[in-house]
């Protein structure tokens, strides 16, 4: 049985994904370091961040991780599997590390947060701990567990995001970037451990997060998105700016960079999305008509239990006002199945609300009770296994037949493609993405393109996951 769908937050399909730049830094460096990353984009682009700070102190990237003095892996703590798939790589590394003592590892991310100093005890033969914001101190650290004492910090902050760190793009594909615009999370979701290891929330300097935009675009990127855990309370006072930013007013700033710049962002909130986000979505064509809007439940009363502060109308109101504004956006959903006490009927009420929605996508999952949650503290875990399994699968087979359908729809249309790479299948065919983040694959013919460029493409085809289609 599928388990889960692969996240754009929570991607487990990148599991684990080695990093490192592009060109081989074998020569040019005389240290090395070897950082795999774990769960959601914001660990991704946080990794990034750190190969910065590696870089400024002489540390060069290497994909091959026997070759590394360092071992970093960037761990995600959102439900149990991703921490015992975390635990599984340590325990290989543990073998290399005895064979090579001056060798370091350290944790990094939600789980080193989860577990602070723990860690060292648990897992030994780790040697550094540090949490989401404590990235800076990582050179200290490393001096430190070099000299053989144990090194970690877990601190977290009410300000730092990192703003004047320049990331260094790690398996970039040249065309489409992250671009972290805030860090932590307040809500409070009941089943949600993020809150406790990435802290409060706090929102990036615009002008920064503008420099960073037009640096990618400049050095040829096509395509931002813009990352945080809830992207709609982004919210910016500058001592220079009286004004503040929202995120409708960030949305158009990036947009105005270049009408070939596309611009995406994750994560929306159903309670905080506005009408204002929606209008700047539909009046800059660059602005991808995508939204990823995640459900979690379809049932009110489990949604007030899981603290998400919408009730199931709220919701379907909202889908309704993105469609009443642009008739022609993808919306995709995270949905959990079998949170504690949920019934039959309000397993159902999901199943209907997905029905109503017509996700083109959804990442699911079923309820993992994660440690000094709400939940954990306020209520039974008590939805057997074999249940949620079940109300798991019923939910995939569900989203399954809702993305042919909307696929389907697309065919005959002519749809404009940014080129990312060759197709995985294929030299000889290019894959790109539409506005509404689709796939689509078609073949190059005699065009003299390359990735980066727009395209346009007639439908003809699809699968449950693609389109296939032929330049016009
Ligand atoms: N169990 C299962 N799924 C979870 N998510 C977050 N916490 C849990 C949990 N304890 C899912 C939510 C969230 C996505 C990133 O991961 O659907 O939106
Ligand atoms: Fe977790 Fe909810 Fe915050 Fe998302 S919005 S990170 S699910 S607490």
């Amino acid at each position: 049985m599928q388990e889960l769908l692969i996240d754009k937050q929570h991607d487990e399909k990148r599991q684990g994904e080695a990093y490192a730049p592009f060109q081989s830094d074998a020569n040019t460096y005389k240290r090395h370091f070897y950082i795999e990353s774990y769960g959601c984009q914001m660990n991704f682009s946080d990794s990034e961040i750190v190969a910065s700070i590696l870089y400024d102190q002489g540390y060069g990237a290497t994909r091959n991780f026997e070759e590394a003095d360092l071992i970093l892996l960037n761990t995600c703590s959102i439900r149990e599997k991703a921490e015992q798939t975390v635990r599984k790589r340590l325990s290989e590394f543990k073998k290399l590390k005895k064979a090579k003592p001056a060798m370091l590892v350290g944790v990094l991310g939600c789980m080193a947060e989860r577990l602070k100093a723990k860690f060292l005890e648990e897992e030994k033969l780790v040697d550094i701990v540090v949490g989401p914001d404590a990235y800076r101190t990582l050179p200290d650290l490393i001096a430190e567990a070099g000299g053989g004492q144990k090194a970690v910090n877990v601190l977290l902050s009410r300000e730092e995001t990192y703003a004047d760190i320049a990331p260094v793009r790690l398996n970039s594909n040249g065309i489409t970037a992250f671009v972290s615009i805030m860090r932590g999370c307040n809500n409070m979701c009941s089943f949600c451990v993020v809150p406790f290891t990435r802290g409060r929330e706090r929102s990036r300097d615009a002008a920064s997060i503008l420099h960073e935009c037009q640096e990618l675009f400049d050095a040829g990127y096509k395509e931002v998105t813009l990352l945080g855990q809830n992207v709609d309370s982004y919210y910016y006072i500058s001592d220079s700016e009286p004004k503040p930013v929202t995120f409708a007013n960030l949305l158009e700033m990036v947009a105005l960079i270049s009408p070939d710049l596309r611009v995406r962002f994750s994560t929306s909130h159903p309670k905080d999305i506005t009408d204002d986000v929606l209008h700047t979505m539909a009046k800059h064509e660059n602005i991808c008509k995508y939204i990823h809007l995640p459900l979690q439940s379809g049932s009110t009363r489990v949604l007030q239990l899981m603290n998400r502060n919408y009730t199931r109308e709220w919701y379907m109101a909202k889908v309704d006002r993105i469609r009443e504004i642009m008739p022609d956006c993808g919306i995709s959903s995270d949905i959990i199945a079998g949170f504690c006490t949920e019934t039959e009927d309000e397993h159902k009420d999901t199943v209907s609300l997905m029905e109503y929605a017509g996700y083109d996508m959804s990442y699911m999952f079923f309820y993992s009770e994660r440690p000094g949650t709400l939940a954990q503290r306020r209520y039974q875990d008590d939805i057997p296994e074999d249940v949620k399994k079940r109300r798991l699968q019923e939910i995939v087979e569900t989203q399954n037949r809702l993305s042919l359908q909307s696929n389907k729809k697309d065919i005959g249309k002519t749809v404009r493609v940014l080129i990312e790479a060759n197709s995985r299948r294929s030299e000889e065919a290019w894959m790109g993405r539409n506005s509404q983040n689709k796939v689509v694959i078609f073949p190059k013919e005699s065009f003299d393109l390359k990735p980066g460029d727009y395209v346009n493409v007639r439908i003809a085809d699809c699968s449950q996951a693609t389109l296939f289609g032929s330049i016009v």
